[in-house]
């Protein structure tokens, strides 16, 4: 028994009804061609971004670990000290550089949507499954992506813990995808050539060869646009996208360009010239708490409580680190205090130890962080009182925070009052 009419109802199930002419396979392969290597890139950024967190170490972990995706965990190093700036930048700025892509590859792919029928046997019926979840989970993690970056967070369940298995979820769908359809890649590649069609203007334009359930059209309409114009356009729209965005990362004059930045232009509403993600107001941090009653608290060994007048006594040391946002801000500041390890050393810090930090803050996610031993050790990693030559504002973390070469800013941990040994 036919659930459904062998020919199509009218309207976009009939191949007649699409009539791009630069619609078809050589199309979509280039746009195709073009897209993976952003996107494995995209991919493999956000997992490195995972593995900067340190994830096994204490409880810096945001996604719950029961071990089985954290393949590509490692111990995240302590240099470059730009490291962790250059991936986020990467991740969110090719990230956001690639939609128009992604788009006109939709695009190129729309009539298949409306194909006829919808189901032809089980093998189709899967394919259609995994493509659901490749162009849903395209969908899904560009959006989430996209509005995490604007510190817009619309949703009921934990960004991180979703973009994380999300992630897996479309990156397998799209190893199947990209699989399946390599034969169609490389016959398009074998009879057009790869890059032959993009020489032709649009007088010279002419549709590929129509073949049934393909997508070069029956009724080729008149070219309006050629595909060297197509890709074109294409291109122009990621470089804008890229003029208002990158500047949060690189700096520099296209910073004052970066709209699309929420807290990358600027000062970002910091006021000692860089951005704030979390204000003290926000964290629950009172004058008080960071009034002349201050300590920090020293766990292990000996265990010392230590003013901020002691603090500023011992010796202090410069550096100019990066701190970088995992929206994918980032800026590089001169910043003065006193050397983690000998902190660490006061607090009797062994091998195989590494610092819990504790913040003052009682609101918001990473009141806490996990230091690995060699974050603690590193020449560069800092209690930081001061920030380009002042004390730090309270926003930034007054009395003291931790700067640490190539982690992620939320674990550079403000408002420290307490270093605590621990085994890692
Ligand atoms: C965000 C990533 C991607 C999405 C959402 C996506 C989506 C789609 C969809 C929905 C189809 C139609 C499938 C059908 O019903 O038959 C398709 C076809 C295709 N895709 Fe992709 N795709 C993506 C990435 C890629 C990449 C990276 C490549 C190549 C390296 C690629 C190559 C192709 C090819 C060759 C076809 C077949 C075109 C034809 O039937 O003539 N796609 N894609």
């Amino acid at each position: 028994m036919r659930l459904l009419p062998a020919n199509p109802p009218p309207g976009p199930t009939e191949e007649s009804f699409w009539q791009s002419p630069i619609r078809g396979p050589w199309m979509t392969s280039i746009l195709g061609s073009l897209l993976l290597p952003f996107v494995v890139l995209v991919g493999f950024t956000g997992f490195m971004s995972h593995a900067a967190y340190n994830p096994d170490l204490g409880m810096n972990q945001v996604v719950p670990r029961d071990g089985d995706l954290d393949l590509l965990l490692f111990d995240w190093p302590t240099g470059p000290t730009w490291l962790y700036a250059l991936n986020q930048g990467l991740h969110t700025i090719v990230g956001i550089m690639v939609v128009p892509l992604i788009l006109a590859k939709l695009w190129s792919v729309f009539p298949k949507l409306f194909a006829w029928p919808p189901v032809k046997s089980p093998a189709h019926a899967l394919e259609r499954v995994s493509l659901l979840l490749l162009v849903g989970g395209a969908g899904f993690m560009w959006a989430t992506g996209l509005l995490n970056s604007q510190n817009y967070y619309p949703w009921n369940f934990n960004f991180v813990v979703a973009h994380y298995y999300g992630a897996w979820a479309f990156l397998g769908a799209l190893f199947v995808h990209v699989a399946t359809k390599f034969t169609t890649l490389r016959t398009a590649y074998a009879e057009r050539g790869v890059l032959k069609p993009l020489m032709d203007d649009v007088a010279h334009t002419e549709a590929e060869p129509y073949r049934k359930g393909g997508l070069a059209p029956e009724v080729p309409e008149a070219p309006t646009i050629s595909r060297r114009g197509l890709l074109g356009l294409v291109g122009a729209t990621s470089a804008g996208l890229f003029v208002v965005t990158a500047g949060q990362s690189i700096g520099g004059p296209l910073r004052s360009v970066a709209l699309l930045a929420p807290r990358g232009r600027g000062a970002g509403g910091g006021a000692q010239g860089f951005p704030v993600n979390k204000t003290a107001r926000l964290a629950g941090i009172t004058p008080a708490k960071v009034g002349p009653g201050y300590r920090l608290t020293l766990t292990g060994g000996s265990g010392q409580a230590l003013t901020r007048e002691q603090l500023t006594a011992m010796p202090q040391h410069t550096e100019e680190l990066p701190i970088a946002c995992v929206e994918g801000w980032s800026s590089t500041q001169t910043w003065t205090g006193v050397r983690l390890k000998d902190l660490a050393a006061m607090a009797g810090l062994g091998a195989g130890q590494g610092l819990q930090v504790i913040s003052l803050q009682e609101k918001g996610a990473f009141r806490q962080t996990t230091l690995s031993h060699d974050q603690v050790m590193n020449e560069k990693s800092l209690l930081a009182l001061q920030v380009g030559g002042e004390a730090l504002s309270m926003d930034h973390g007054f009395p003291a925070r931790i700067i640490v070469p190539a982690q992620p800013g939320v674990h550079n941990t403000k408002w420290v009052t307490e270093l605590k040994v621990v085994d890692v």
